[in-house]
């Protein structure tokens, strides 16, 4: 692979599985190329039972239930939950895991407390809505500026949104945590949909993937993904939003990025809207494309392994 990093990356994953974040997932545990002190949840794909089930079922078919798990907001900040249709009711629907959730609603505290123990080190990698990052920040902003990076799929820049004209599934579901994030001194990047709206895996891709114990459930959860995601979204095939932003820290140099200011519309209609500014100063790398044929090459390999 080209351009892969060597040294270990200290990371925390806060995710809301949902199909491409289990497949996000998969892709940090395998490519060993990251120490992921904690596994957080927070509402958005499902219910906040759901998505804390999901991301234990797919810890333990990764043989990684050494690593913590915790629980987090049950809901946006200020909004009702709105929960996303392509992932169907259970978040993972084809595998639609049994296993308990364990809740233990302390998502936020151990965000602050890893990044304190580890100052200058934790990359936050968010695949979901922003709620808990967004309390850890208004708890110990002191704290939080010690973190190394903020890494987050979400946006949509330019180009129309998957919730409404103008917003991203990640960023309408809670526009006040992510404008508190948006608005945090850190330095910070996103994978908006200008990026992830190009890279579009098929069965026949999946099929390559020679590790049986990913693959099968892989070919389960990808047939109702990819059928719910054409009725919804007209687009045939499975959008690897998650699993590229965790390629982004994996493989850098795949990407086309750009320095922005980037501002979160909260109000009305454009509530969601991820705002672009040329004129002032930039707060956020915009990862603008990434190649297509090296994600699927490297996320073949990684997950083959
Ligand atoms: C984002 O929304 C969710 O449905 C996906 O898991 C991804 O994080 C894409 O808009
Ligand atoms: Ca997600």
């Amino acid at each position: 692979m080209t351009g892969r990093k060597k040294k270990f990356e200290d990371v925390i994953i806060d995710t809301d599985p949902g199909h491409d974040d289990a497949m996000a997932l998969m892709l940090a545990l395998k490519s060993q190329i990251f120490k992921v002190h904690a596994i957080t949840t927070v509402a958005g794909n499902s219910g906040i039972e759901n998505t804390t089930r999901n991301v234990r079922f797919i810890l333990k078919l990764l043989e990684r239930e050494d690593i913590p798990v915790y629980s987090g907001a049950k809901k946006p900040l200020k909004r009702e939950l709105v929960t996303a249709v392509v992932h169907g009711k259970s978040g993972l629907e084809g595998i639609d895991p049994k296993n308990p959730a364990k809740l233990t609603n302390n998502a936020v505290s151990k965000i602050i407390s890893i990044v304190k123990e580890n100052p200058g080190k934790i990359t936050l990698i968010t695949l979901g809505p922003l709620t808990n990052i967004a309390k850890a920040i208004k708890q110990n902003p002191r704290v939080m500026r010690k973190l190394k990076a903020i890494v987050m799929m979400g946006g949509a820049i330019r180009v129309a949104g998957n919730m409404s004209r103008v917003a991203e599934f990640n960023i309408f579901v809670d526009p006040e945590a992510a404008d508190i994030v948006m608005g945090f001194p850190v330095k910070k990047a996103i994978i908006p949909l200008d990026a992830c709206n190009h890279v579009v895996m098929q069965p026949s891709d999946f099929a390559k993937i020679t590790n049986q114990s990913l693959a099968i459930p892989i070919k389960k959860m990808i047939k109702p993904y990819i059928a719910n995601t054409l009725k919804v979204e007209g687009i045939n095939g499975a959008l690897m939003y998650d699993p590229l932003t965790v390629y982004y820290l994996i493989n850098p140099k795949a990407s086309k990025t750009k320095e922005m200011n980037v501002v979160v519309k909260t109000k009305g209609e454009l509530a969601g809207m991820t705002a672009a500014s040329k004129k002032e100063p930039a707060n956020v790398t915009v990862v603008e494309r990434t190649s297509a044929k090296q994600f699927k090459e490297d996320f073949i390999n990684i997950l083959s392994l």
